[in-house]
Order: C-alpha cells, then sequence, then structure tokens
C-alpha cells in the first residue's frame, strides 16, 4: 500500500522537476563530463598518477559519490584527462610525467592514451599509446580528439619559446598518428595573453554542420582565465588559415556572480539529446588560480540566430537551476 502510495505521488511531479546548484563537484580542475546510457561520467585533473571519474544519473547527484579509480600509470602529475567513444571503445586521453622527471617541472608534461576493455566508461582501461610528436618532443598537453569530414585528428596545447599555441595531429585511430603535429592556433589578442600569452584546453564542438573548436586562452593563475572560439572555415584542417578566430572572448570572468577564472572546459548533451551544456572550473575567490581548490561547475547555452554559441555569463554558485532535460 505504501509503495502505491509513493508511486501515485511520483506521478503528480512534473518530469523535468530535478534540480542542481554549482559547483557540481569540489576540487576538479579540467572538468570533462559525457551523458552516456543513463549516467553522467565526470573526469578531471588530480596531478596524481591515477585518473579517477565520478558516475551519477543526476547531475546534481555527482557531488555525493565517489570518485572511483578507472586507470593507473607509471608517472605522476595528472592533468586534463578526457574520455572519447571512438569505434565502440572509450579512450581516455590524458598529459602526465614519466617517473624519472621532476615534480617541478611542468614542462616534463606529454600526451598520452589509454584504452577502455569495453564500451563502459569506467573500464578499465589500459595504456595504449605514447603520443610524442618525434619532430618536436618538447611539452605537449591537454589532449583532445576532434572529427572532420569522416577524418580523426588529435588536438592539444604544446609550448613553444614560453608560450602556448594549439595543435592539431592527423589520427588514423586514437592511438596512431599519421603525420606530424601542425599550429592550429596562437594567442593574438590581448585577452589571450594575460598573466601568460596561453591558448590551451582546445574542445570540439558541432553544430547544424558547423565545426567549432572551443579553447582556454591566458593564464589560469589569474581570475582572467577565459574562452574563446574557433571555426572551421575552410577544406584542410591541418592549416590554420582555414579556421577564423573569433575577435571576443565567449565566456569570462563575472565580478557580480563572484566567479573568476572560469575555463577548461567540456561539452555534454542533456539526457534526452535536446540540450546543449558546457562543463568548466571556476574558481570562487580571484586568488586561488591553477590550485585543485577549482571546482566544476555545468550550465546550459543556446546557439545565436547566426549558429554561434551563445555560453552568457558564468553562473553564481549555490543558486538552484532546472536540471538537464530529460533526467529521471
Ligand atoms: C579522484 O580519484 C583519483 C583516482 O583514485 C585520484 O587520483 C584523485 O586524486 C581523486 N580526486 C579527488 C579530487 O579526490
Amino acid at each position: 500500500m505504501m509503495k502505491i502510495l509513493f508511486c501515485l505521488l511520483l506521478a503528480w511531479v512534473p518530469s523535468n522537476a530535478n534540480q542542481y546548484q554549482n559547483p557540481i563537484a569540489p576540487s576538479s580542475p579540467d572538468p570533462w563530463m559525457q551523458y552516456y546510457n543513463g549516467f553522467y561520467y565526470l573526469i578531471a585533473t588530480s596531478w596524481g598518477s591515477s585518473v579517477g571519474i565520478r558516475k551519477a544519473s543526476t547531475l546534481d547527484g555527482l557531488k555525493s559519490v565517489d570518485n572511483t579509480s578507472v586507470y593507473s600509470f607509471d608517472g605522476h602529475s595528472l592533468w586534463a584527462p578526457e574520455i572519447h567513444l571512438v569505434d565502440g571503445k572509450w579512450y581516455l586521453f590524458y598529459s602526465a610525467c614519466a617517473s624519472d622527471t621532476d615534480p617541478a617541472n611542468w614542462g616534463c608534461h606529454r600526451n598520452h592514451v589509454a584504452e577502455s576493455a569495453s564500451d563502459d566508461p569506467m573500464g578499465p582501461y589500459t595504456f595504449k599509446a605514447d603520443l610524442i610528436d618525434p619532430n618536436d618532443e618538447n611539452m605537449e598537453l591537454d589532449p583532445s580528439y576532434i572529427f572532420i569530414n569522416g577524418e580523426q585528428y588529435l588536438m592539444g596545447s604544446y609550448n613553444i619559446n614560453g608560450l602556448a599555441n594549439l595543435f592539431i595531429r592527423p589520427m588514423a585511430n586514437p592511438y596512431t598518428p599519421t603525420g606530424a603535429k601542425r599550429m592550429l592556433s596562437t594567442p593574438t589578442y590581448d585577452w589571450e595573453k594575460e598573466g601568460e600569452t596561453i591558448n590551451e584546453g582546445p574542445e570540439p564542438l558541432y553544430h547544424d554542420g558547423r565545426i567549432f573548436v572551443v579553447y582556454s586562452a591566458s593564464s589560469c593563475s589569474g581570475a582572467n582565465y577565459k574562452l574563446g572560439l574557433l571555426e572551421f572555415v575552410g577544406t584542410d584542417p591541418l592549416d590554420s588559415t582555414h579556421w577564423q578566430k573569433y575577435p571576443t572572448p565567449l565566456f569570462q570572468r563575472s565580478e557580480e556572480n563572484h566567479v573568476y577564472g572560469p575555463g577548461h572546459n567540456g561539452f555534454f548533451k542533456s539526457p534526452d539529446g535536446t540540450e546543449d551544456w558546457l562543463v568548466y572550473h571556476a574558481n570562487d575567490v580571484n586568488t586561488e588560480g591553477c590550485t585543485m581548490a577549482r571546482s566544476s561547475r555545468a550550465q546550459k547555452f543556446t546557439w545565436s540566430d547566426d549558429g554561434i554559441p551563445v555560453f552568457g555569463i558564468p553562473e553564481a554558485t549555490g543558486v538552484t537551476y532546472e536540471s538537464p532535460s530529460g533526467e529521471n
């Protein structure tokens, strides 16, 4: 009888009644999230030698679940892990330092990829390949993966003469490069040069047949870390002149909402596939910089009449919003 009453009560709740507040998880810089087969999967920088994922059926549930280890490696200083589903398996791209390198020297970062045993995002994952460009063995970080006209490309950031550029590199599959990396974007505007001259964290965004890359600009150590936008407007993804950079930032600090240094984002769809959502990290005060104090936040975004993503301003923490459409 109790059970029947409970079901009747539930039937009165509108199906979209779920709510959430930011942050969605504490201590989770460089967040990346996917919604897959009924669950959200959130993965982030740990600075360690293992990778954890939070799995929950609701956005609001992520903060109360364990961050479960899915992969360990011989090395240290894990940054910016992402999982991408390619040909039925998940690939975990990450940057980290080899065990014989000095943790105080950030220049030790290189990109790598691990492979899941099945189509379960929780893995387990096993090491698959180093993704270092043999023509340039300097620092590489923030690996991501993009599909353009049926071809696959690795993206990331690399350090050259004290500044960070974005790169793009052709791949046969997530673990087999077919050529050298090419420059995708270099900082040009003043808003990309605050604190340090940096383009990093490139993330693919597809909409209505158009291909965008959203990236992070300036130094994460200041409050002016932010997001910028590139669009593929030509025929050759490996030629940076075939990409257009938008002249103004897409997303940046909000004094009003006490959100500082919002950036290094990812994208995910609502459970019913109708909404586009942004996941990103930010600080509550403008002095926390690139530390593990950065928490991850989610917010819905829209598109302009011209087909450009509109992220708005970073929402304040502790405010209740409606959860992604289609959550149970
Ligand atoms: C999440 O789990 C991984 C793997 O165990 C660990 O390395 C990382 O430090 C954890 N992150 C947090 C914020 O607890």
